[in-house]
């Protein structure tokens, strides 16, 4: 058995999410670590899953009356889809509705129980239902909404189970001054030290309130809380309690990439739990930072979510990977850009990659009749940089900087094609007495082709497949060990036909389409304004804020046909709201008008213009189809912000 173990894990992932780059993001790294230590040796397992209680899974079953597991049963795959499409080479896909997970959690409540380290008591506070987290009041936002999705938080008081943590925090303080890379980046590092620092307390771990849930053992009125269930994830896919083999090999080995969202998560409530059982703490916990789009946090209100479907259907699979680890380093948030995309695919793969395989292909073709000559002394700058690069690359992904890892490939791959200019080859074959020469340099870039191939066989593994093939070597990349990979011995190799491997974009044409796709777009979204909604019942209609406001400024949006940008004051505030009734009135029309504003409505981006509320108006068809227009206004003179009810 190998001596060089590795585990790495994924989050699992929220079931009812709708998979964005973000989740893409995390997976896609975690797959390309996985790939990487394979091949440096290692015995890999890589774990993703799906996490699947919770209140909204209730919710949405209840809504479409069916249970809450025939929906996870459903939904679940839209993650399964997702790894098939990114090519995830995942070893285990653990759902947190598995007997096996179940079997862990209770069986790790009970022990805490036994143990006395979980007790019970009453809990009380603000707690955020999209994301299943109570808020502590100190990082609340105005109106007591959440810092992290800026819902409103509701007030909830329980009988409660909690985990006595404050127990291990002087213990996990202590382990992490020991071991100053258990958190990755340093920044997270310190950001969780000082939390520790500033004292944690015992965390509520049951709810009543809620029955998707694994049951408390021995207490079926709670069920256990969403968090505490899903971390457990880590060590059941491991066999743990029944079969404890994997568990002893593996878990002392683990890594954990995370988001920066839920570091304390995974630094803090984590380890105190494997404290408290006497378990291993995760070797390292690495949290990447954040892909935005337009600017903004991805979500489904402001319609800018960055599907990886589309992405990988558009662009293709590996440029989207390559894409996602090399424009940014993992550490940090990033705007994703489909232009920097295009550019990245022009650039460095298309002409870098795409281009030193093109052109030693055609010269071995040319000059040798595509086979890879012989040549007593392949050893060059070359193949001392092949040696560098791999070292480089091994100590920044120890590190977890993709990106640079990949800087250091895309040197050897640039390197090559320098090689070509500056022995210019053509010439060497004009000349007989040049022949070893040529030789050399052939084989020199046949190889360097060959182990760029390796390179980037975990970042982009079907691009490496496609290398190999086309320098006919008949077996994969991606199961290769880097240590087995020797410079020059590929004489009498018979290369296959040459072939594009990434079609140069027109970024002009490009640019074009795009246009047109985002005016089609527009044109829907403004359509959406003044549909007809679905029907709503009386407590949804409860729901909807709506108070008096005048128009105190209208403006034209320039890119739009329907659109004004109205400013309306509340009397206590002023409001920015888009409405699509530029048709029906001037701006001197709507200023100094009052209307009815709907308040509590999500921001949606608009033509680029943040929209915060909708007013009110009726419209109806004429005949020859032409649209008329009214605004819904106060029938009497009525204080501004009065609700409208
Ligand atoms: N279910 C929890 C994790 C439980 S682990 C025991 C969860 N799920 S999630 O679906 O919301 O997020 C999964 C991963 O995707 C997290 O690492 C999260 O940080 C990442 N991302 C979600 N949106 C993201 C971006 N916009 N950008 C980068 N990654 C982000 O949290």
């Amino acid at each position: 058995m190998s001596e060089k173990v590795f585990y790495i894990t994924t989050p699992i992932y929220y079931v009812n999410d709708v998979p964005h780059i973000g989740h893409a993001y995390t997976t896609v790294a975690c797959d390309a670590m996985a790939r990487f230590k394979r091949m440096m040796g290692f015995d890999v397992k890589f774990l993703t899953g799906t996490d699947e209680h919770g209140q909204k899974i209730q919710a949405k079953a209840l809504e479409k009356n069916i249970t809450p597991q025939q929906l996870v049963d459903e939904i679940h795959l839209n993650f399964k889809k997702l790894w098939q499409t990114l090519n995830i080479s995942n070893d285990d896909f653990i759902r947190t509705t598995e007997p096996r997970h179940i079997k862990a959690v209770q069986n790790i409540f009970k022990k805490l129980l036994d143990q006395g380290d979980i007790y019970k008591g009453t809990y009380s506070g603000y707690y955020c239902v999209p994301c299943e987290t109570y808020v502590p009041e100190s990082s609340m936002k105005e109106n007591k909404t959440c810092p992290e999705c800026g819902r409103p938080l509701i007030l909830m008081q329980e009988e409660s189970y909690f985990f006595k943590c404050s127990k291990y925090v002087q213990d996990l303080i202590n382990y992490y001054e020991k071991n100053l890379k258990a958190v990755m980046p340093k920044i997270r590092y310190n950001e969780i030290m000082s939390f520790l620092k500033s004292g944690v307390r015992d965390q509520s771990v049951s709810r009543t309130s809620l029955k998707w849930g694994i049951p408390v053992p021995g207490d079926e009125n709670h069920v256990i809380y969403v968090w505490f269930d899903a971390l457990i994830n880590y060590i059941a896919a491991l066999g743990y309690p029944d079969n404890l083999e994997e568990f002893k090999k593996f878990w002392p080995h683990v890594r954990h990439i995370v988001g920066k969202d839920i570091i304390r998560f995974h630094c803090v409530t984590w380890p105190l739990m494997l404290l408290a059982l006497g378990f291993n703490l995760p070797v390292e916990v690495v949290a990447h930072g954040w892909w935005t789009s337009e600017g903004e946090k991805m979500s489904k209100t402001l319609g800018n979510v960055v599907d990886p479907f589309e992405m990988v259907n558009n662009y293709g699979l590996d440029p989207f990977r390559y894409f996602l680890l090399r424009e940014i380093p993992f550490g940090n948030d990033g705007n994703f850009s489909e232009l920097a995309l295009v550019n990245k695919i022009n650039s460095d793969l298309a002409n870098d990659l795409g281009n030193l395989l093109n052109r030693t292909l055609q010269m071995i073709n040319n000059y040798k009749n595509g086979i890879v000559p012989e040549c007593n002394n392949p050893k060059s700058d070359l193949s001392e940089l092949a040696e560098l690069t791999i070292k480089n690359a091994d100590e920044a992904m120890n590190n977890y900087n993709f990106d640079e890892a990949l800087k250091f490939i895309w040197e050897f791959i640039r390197r090559a094609n320098k090689f070509i200019d500056e022995y210019s080859p053509w010439k060497l074959a004009k000349d007989p007495e040049q022949s070893e020469k040529l030789n050399f340099v052939l084989v020199n870039l046949y190889e360097a082709l060959k182990f760029s191939a390796l390179l980037i066989a975990p970042f982009m593994p079907d691009t490496a497949k496609r290398i190999y093939n086309q320098l006919g070597i008949n077996c994969e990349p991606v199961k290769e060990l880097y240590k087995n990979f020797k410079w020059g011995v590929s004489s009498g190799n018979k290369i296959n036909k040459s072939e594009v491997l990434f079609p140069r974009i027109d970024v002009e044409e490009w640019r074009k389409n795009k246009n047109k796709m985002s005016e089609e777009q527009e044109i829907k979204q403004e359509n959406k304004i003044i549909e007809h909604e679905a029907e709503i019942n009386i407590e949804d209609f409860r729901k909807i804020e709506m108070r008096v406001a005048e128009i105190i400024k209208c403006e034209e949006i320039k890119k739009s046909k329907k659109l004004y940008k109205l400013e309306l004051n509340l009397g206590f505030e002023t409001r920015t709201v888009c409405s699509g009734i530029k048709a029906f009135f001037t701006p001197e029309e709507l200023t100094g008008k009052r209307v009815i504003l709907v308040t509590n409505l999500a921001p949606a981006k608009l033509c680029g213009v943040e929209s915060n509320g909708m007013i009110l108006a009726a419209t109806v068809k004429n005949e020859g189809n032409t649209e008329q227009l009214t605004l819904i206004t106060p029938e009497k003179d009525i204080p501004l912000g009065s609700r409208v009810s």
